[in-house]
C-alpha cells in the first residue's frame, strides 16, 4: 500500500491506485476543497509536492492549470496514489468560506484520464 503523508497530519496508508483527492479527505482526513466534484474544473483540490510528485499528468490537469496561470501546484482529483507521496494541504474547508468541500469525486479520476 501507498503511504501518504499530508503535512502536519502525519502518515496513512492509502489503497493502491486511490484519487489523492479522496485519499487526502477520506484517509488522511484532510478538509480538502474539491468544489467541481473532481472534474479537473475548480482547481480548489490544489496542493503541493514536497516529495514523491508524479512525472505524468492528465491532458485536464495541465490544460486547467495553464488556463489558470498556476505553477508549482497539482490537482488532487487528477493524481492516483500509486506510490508515498508527501504533500502540503493548502486548499481546505477551513478558512474558506464556502459551506461545504464540494460533492464527493468519483472513485475513478474524471474526466477519462489522457496522460500525458
Ligand atoms: S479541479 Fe475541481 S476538484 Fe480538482
Amino acid at each position: 500500500m501507498p503511504k501518504l503523508t499530508v503535512e502536519g497530519y502525519g502518515t496513512v496508508d492509502v489503497p493502491a491506485g486511490k484519487r489523492l483527492v479522496l485519499a487526502i479527505q477520506e484517509d488522511a482526513k484532510v478538509d480538502i476543497l474539491h468544489a467541481c466534484g473532481g472534474n479537473a474544473r475548480c482547481t480548489t483540490c490544489r496542493i503541493e509536492f514536497i516529495e514523491g510528485e508524479p512525472t505524468t499528468h492528465t491532458a485536464a490537469e495541465v490544460e486547467r492549470l495553464a488556463a489558470r496561470s498556476l505553477t508549482g501546484v497539482r490537482l488532487a482529483c487528477q493524481i492516483a496514489c500509486d506510490h508515498d507521496m508527501t504533500v502540503r494541504a493548502i486548499s481546505r474547508l477551513e478558512g474558506s468560506g464556502r459551506p461545504d468541500p464540494g460533492s464527493r469525486p468519483q472513485d475513478a479520476i474524471t474526466p477519462e484520464p489522457i496522460w500525458v
